[in-house]
């Protein structure tokens, strides 16, 4: 059983599908969008140890030859490196435009690939399977594609929607709890950003998510994935509305930075004591109250997420140093600080116009050093 999520983008929309058990069909449903019974599927050597065999067998039904292109785990693959080396090994393996790319892993494999696959002979089309709780949830969804800089995540990418994602909920059986966890912390977002109801249900079956009880983890993934893709069918290139989905992510930014994108506090988890800062942020400015900041934090917490400074290696940190991140960021306009600030649970807005000495004396009320 699999639910269909469609994402609304006119010709180039495109199917999500959430449900258990979609690798196995994976050859059948990626043979329409080929021409020569051949894909590339990148992935890291540790989800192809795991899942490999599986997703070459269901192609093999279908006709399909996988032609494997393994990088290495981890965040140091996104890079120009790590990008030279895949767009190679896909020269050599002959692929044209007829031909589609399959990406098979989390967030570092599917930015890879799908920046490759937007740039390979000027364009190639490419599926998503995600293996990750949060690249189910958010970075397979959408189009957005990137590699990182030394000078910061995600600096140099296009946007390029894929032409389908496989989101295959058997394949997180084998997903860490952390990682699970820091998946979650995604799923939790949805709700805060614009959906109190999905809050309020999250606040009851969160353990059951996290747990992986089979209806609990479908409802949630694909609740999750619904609003991703209404809301990039609604604002696809972040002029506006998007930018909801960065709930959390400019303090997660600042703390990754400090924290050196690391095992020390993987972004999910940033993300998570960001959105409980955030929350936080907001109720000391008056724009929310202090039981919703309150809820917010409880339920993070619930889920074993940081939620606080102190609860993340590294503290303390220099307040200054985490706004000077912040004003780095690249959604930083004119030398105004922009967050995603709520109202209320289930209801984020856009703020343009942060003054950054408010946040950094929020930041030191939270903790850091002035
Ligand atoms: N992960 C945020 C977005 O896709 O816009």
């Amino acid at each position: 059983m699999s639910r269909a999520i469609s994402v609304g983008l006119g010709e180039r929309a495109y199917d999500v599908l959430v449900g258990e058990g979609l690798l196995e069909q994976a050859g059948r449903l990626i043979a329409p969008l080929q021409k020569r019974g051949r894909t590339a599927v990148v992935s890291d050597e540790t989800v192809w140890a795991l899942h490999g065999p599986r997703l070459t067998a269901a192609l093999a039904v279908a006709g399909i030859e996988a032609l494997p292109v393994i990088v290495p785990p981890g965040e140091q693959t996104k890079s120009f490196e790590g990008l030279a080396d895949v767009s190679d090994r896909l020269l050599a393996l002959e692929l044209d435009r007829g031909d589609i790319v399959t990406a098979f892993g989390g967030g570092v494999v599917g930015d890879l690939t799908g920046f490759a696959a937007a740039i390979y002979k000027r364009g190639i089309d490419f599926v998503q399977i995600p293996t990750t709780l949060l690249a189910q949830v958010d970075s397979s969804v959408g189009g957005k594609t990137a590699i990182d800089t030394p000078r910061g995540k995600n600096l140099v990418g296009a946007f390029h929607q894929p032409r389908l994602v496989l989101a295959d909920l058997s394949v997180l059986a084998t997903l860490d709890d952390r990682e699970m966890r820091a998946g979650y912390a995604e799923v939790i977002k949805y709700g805060l950003l614009g959906d109190r109801a999905f809050f309020e249900w999250l606040e009851a079956n969160g353990a059951a998510v996290l747990a992986r009880e089979p209806s609990a983890l479908s409802h949630a993934v694909a609740r999750s994935v619904e609003m991703k893709a209404e809301i990039v069918a609604e604002d696809e290139k972040e002029q506006g509305r998007r930018a909801l989905l960065n709930l959390g992510h400019t303090f997660a930014h600042a703390l990754e930075a400090e924290t050196g994108y690391g095992a020390a506090l993987l972004h999910g988890e940033a993300v998570g004591v960001g959105m409980a800062l955030a929350f936080r942020f907001s109720a000391g400015l008056g724009l929310t109250d202090g039981q919703d900041a309150g809820r917010a934090g409880r339920a993070i917490a619930a889920s074993g997420l940081p939620t606080t400074l102190a609860d993340i290696p590294g503290h303390p940190f220099d307040a200054a140093r985490l706004v000077a991140h912040m004003a780095q960021d690249k959604k930083a306009e004119a030398g105004r600080l922009t967050f995603i600030l709520a109202r209320a649970l289930g209801d984020a807005f856009v703020a343009k116009d942060v003054d950054a000495g408010a946040v950094r004396q929020f930041l030191v009320a939270e903790g850091a050093a002035a």
